[in-house]
């Protein structure tokens, strides 16, 4: 159980709209936040990374508590999510990793069997205290903003550490989980443990939600979803399940991916308590498939410089996620980086007035 001094136990956050919204109320005004809403769409952004390599700056709590601030009080949105990257538990556990701006992350040596496994180990306590005092700061200077912890799925995590870098394809790890699935089921498994620790470290030290990020699930069919991704994130979320408030409600778990239509049921049975929807799929299909679940999502981020368009876009997707339970408003996927951010603020506006 978490903490009594826990935003969500001492009655901070757990009736905030992100909250209420992911626990299955249908709430007036909705709640708004974006993915990637901390990063390079925001000058103030740009100009305070300056001199400081992507994950230095992660563990750097000065920074991390000040950039993940800036869109809250620049768009208003209803939630922070932590500023940080899904790479971290990696380099917390020692593997050699960077973030190469436009490219992405890159691992030094890529892991590709048990004996290379067998040299890494899971993070050290010690090694996720800038990570808690960051949360610490952060949860004091939101007071009922709640602050959104999150991870990367073992699945799309392992696509880094397997292939090298970010990959279209994901060659390597194809070739593994049909030639070597038990070295591949470690791997995920690995990972999948990893990834636990730093975000039951975020929720512990105060994140009111959690959000885990599959963000290339779609790269697989169903049958390989199932086969060779879904029991590590169901590990993963397992290992997320007692995080509780002292009422004994859960942490809310989102659970996201990009092109995942097809396998919306599948990832929720994960373990998740609300699902993220991406812009290929509409939200009453999603409503349809996960009847009681309550949905997050989906702008289509794309059409940020078209304002008609996103308009548009946007009143059908408060109409279709009427169906759902609950409904926090977000894009389908990150922030694109040339986004004018006024045109995000005004969104946020827009969506509290239409649904006050
Ligand atoms: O605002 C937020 O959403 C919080 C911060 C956040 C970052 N990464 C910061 C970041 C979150 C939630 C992530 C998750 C993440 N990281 C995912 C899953 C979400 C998704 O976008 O699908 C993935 C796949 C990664 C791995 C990663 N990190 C990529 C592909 C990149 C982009 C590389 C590039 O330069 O195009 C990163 C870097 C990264 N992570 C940036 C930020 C703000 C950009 C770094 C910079 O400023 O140069």
């Amino acid at each position: 159980m978490l903490d009594l001094t826990h935003p969500l136990n001492d009655g901070r956050t757990a009736s905030s709209l992100l909250v209420r919204s992911l626990r299955g109320e249908r709430t007036n005004p909705l709640p708004v936040w974006f993915m990637r809403q901390a990063g390079r769409s925001l000058p103030e952004y740009r100009k305070i990374r300056e001199g400081t390599t992507m994950l230095e700056s992660c563990l750097n709590p000065d920074l991390v508590v000040e950039i993940t601030l800036q869109p809250v009080r620049r768009h208003k949105v209803d939630a922070a999510i932590f500023f940080s990257d899904i790479v971290i538990p990696l380099k917390l556990a020692g593997v050699e990793v960077e973030i190469e701006p436009g490219i992405g992350p890159v691992v030094a040596n890529p892991v590709r069997s048990l004996e290379q496994l067998s040299r890494l180990s899971l993070i050290p306590s010690t090694a996720l205290s800038p990570i808690v005092e960051s949360v610490r700061r952060l949860t004091k200077a939101l007071g009922s903003t709640p602050l959104i912890g999150f991870g990367g799925a073992p699945f799309t995590l392992a696509s880094y550490l397997i292939e090298g870098g970010p990959s279209r394809d994901l060659p390597h790890s194809r070739e593994l989980m049909r030639t070597q699935p038990e070295v591949w089921a470690e791997i995920l498994n690995w990972c999948a443990d990893v990834t636990a620790q730093f975000i039951r470290a975020q929720v512990e030290a105060g994140a009111s939600a959690l959000q885990v990020f599959d963000s290339w699930a779609g790269k697989l069919s169903r049958e390989e979803y199932l086969e060779f991704a879904k029991p590590h994130s169901e590990r993963l979320f397992e290992q997320l399940a007692d995080l509780v408030d002292s009422r004994g409600q859960a942490v809310p778990r989102i659970h996201f991916g990009v092109g995942t239509g097809a396998i919306l049921r599948d990832m929720f049975e994960c373990g998740a308590t609300a699902m993220g929807v991406d812009a290929a799929t509409s939200l009453d299909e999603a409503a349809f498939a996960l009847p009681g679940v309550p949905l997050q999502g989906n702008v289509d981020s794309t059409l940020l410089g078209d304002w008609q368009a996103l308009t548009k876009n946007l009143d059908e997707v408060l109409e279709s996620g009427r169906l759902a339970p609950g409904h926090v408003v977000n894009l389908g996927h990150g922030v694109p980086k040339d986004t004018d951010p006024e045109l995000l603020t005004k969104l946020v506006a827009r969506i509290h007035d239409l649904t006050k």
